[in-house]
């Protein structure tokens, strides 16, 4: 894997389904270099002073938003950040109709753009909202958590969440452009990164032999948030999410792999009252996605030894905890919205690199799996 810290650039092509392709830009401290190319972008379709607004969480805002609002200004775009509370809690239509009124109070109209800086929230809600507003209007996906630079903010999946579940009203919509900035993942909490090295860990499962093993060889300093190790994971993530959504954007086909460990992640998440974040519930997913496929399948036990080795230097726990019910997990799976009929879809592997879709997977198999992965 290459090491240089130069910009990168990865074209997501949708000319084969009729859509205009964008690029996916990535480096280190290019927030002067994303104000420009915003610029250009802005003066090729609308007037440089139609405003736009900078969709953004109230941590991001805090932490980020007076110099990257600066960094706009400086080349002339007429932008106002425009924040709501962080957290999944605000992934809702109230948010997206008070999102809605503050840019019409700002004059945004056809011509405007919205700038969306956050982690996988605001890119949902942004682009939720960019999809709706006077009928669409383009947005550009600035993500700032592991999560939204390795898969969120590339793919054009906007939504929010309902009482009855997440992102149960949702839209398709690829952005403008993605503009990447890995300096913004030094303030991400350990608890968030974390998150996010579950889903870079699924990746690698899936990708093949070469980017799980540099994974596992450079978890130190991955954990340690070495720009040359950041600029590769994001850069070989944001690869092979753009290859499978070139080919699926509406997750028709092998889009569904990238629900390896979700499955099972879900249902653990929701029975625990999502007391239990995204990543730790898909790592006990994971685990019980790979002990299903060496059950069925035959993958090497070896494996999911390495995977679980690999959690625990992420600081990701391995174990189900026991305030979490096996019942409860299974009548979550039950109403999984990803169903098909009566069928329940796991994403297994015949190896690294190799998934599959399996429906054939016996309850007293996976009850057994899950019983073993308790503390
Ligand atoms: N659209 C898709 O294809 C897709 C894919 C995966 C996940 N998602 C969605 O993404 C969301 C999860 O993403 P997430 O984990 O980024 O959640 P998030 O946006 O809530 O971010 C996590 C926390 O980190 C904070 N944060 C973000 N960037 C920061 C930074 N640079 N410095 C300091 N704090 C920062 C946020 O304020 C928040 O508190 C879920 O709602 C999920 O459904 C969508
Ligand atoms: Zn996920």
């Amino acid at each position: 894997m290459q090491k240089d810290l130069a910009m990168k650039k990865i074209t997501v092509n949708l000319e084969q389904l009729a859509r205009s392709s964008y690029d996916i830009c990535i480096g280190n401290d290019i927030e002067g270099e994303i104000a420009q190319l915003i610029a250009q972008s802005l003066a090729l379709s609308a007037p440089m002073r139609a405003p736009a607004a900078v969709i953004s969480d109230s941590n991001v805002m805090s932490i980020h938003g007076e110099r990257f609002l600066e960094s706009l200004h400086r080349v002339g775009i007429n932008a106002t950040i425009v924040p709501f509370p962080a957290g999944e809690s605000s992934k809702n239509i109230l948010t997206v109709t008070k999102l809605a009124e503050s840019l019409l109070d700002l004059g945004m109209d056809r011509s405007s753009k919205i700038i969306a800086l956050g982690g996988g929230v605001v890119g949902d809600v942004a682009g939720f909202v960019a999809s709706i507003y006077m009928r669409g209007i383009p947005h550009i996906q600035i993500p700032t958590s592991l999560i939204a630079q390795t898969d969120s903010s590339i793919g054009g999946k906007t939504a929010v969440d309902l009482p009855q579940g997440k992102n149960l009203l949702g839209t398709f919509l690829q952005p403008a452009a993605v503009f990447i900035d890995v300096r913004f993942l030094a303030t991400l909490p350990e608890r968030e990164f974390s998150n996010g090295m579950a889903e870079v860990i699924k990746y690698g499962l899936l990708n093949g032999e070469e980017f799980f093993s540099y994974i596992e060889s450079n978890i130190g300093g991955i954990m340690h948030r070495e720009t040359s190790a950041l600029m590769a994971v994001v850069e070989r993530c944001c690869r092979i999410k753009k290859g499978i959504v070139e080919i699926d954007e509406k997750e028709k086909g092998s889009r569904r792999f990238l629900n390896l460990g979700h499955t099972v992640g879900h249902a653990i998440e929701a029975a625990a009252d999502y007391q239990i974040s995204h990543g730790e519930a898909i790592a006990i997913g994971m685990l019980a996605a790979l002990r299903l496929s060496s059950a069925i399948l035959q993958l090497p036990n070896s494996v999911g030894e390495r995977v679980e080795r690999i959690l625990r230097t992420a600081g990701i726990p391995t174990r189900l905890p026991s305030s979490v019910d096996t019942a409860a997990i299974f009548a979550k799976l039950k109403t999984d919205k990803k169903r098909e009929g009566n069928k329940m879809n796991f994403i297994l592997l015949q190896d690294i690199g190799l998934p599959l879709v399996a429906d054939n997977v016996l309850q007293g198999l996976l009850t057994a799996i899950i019983e073993d992965l308790r503390q």
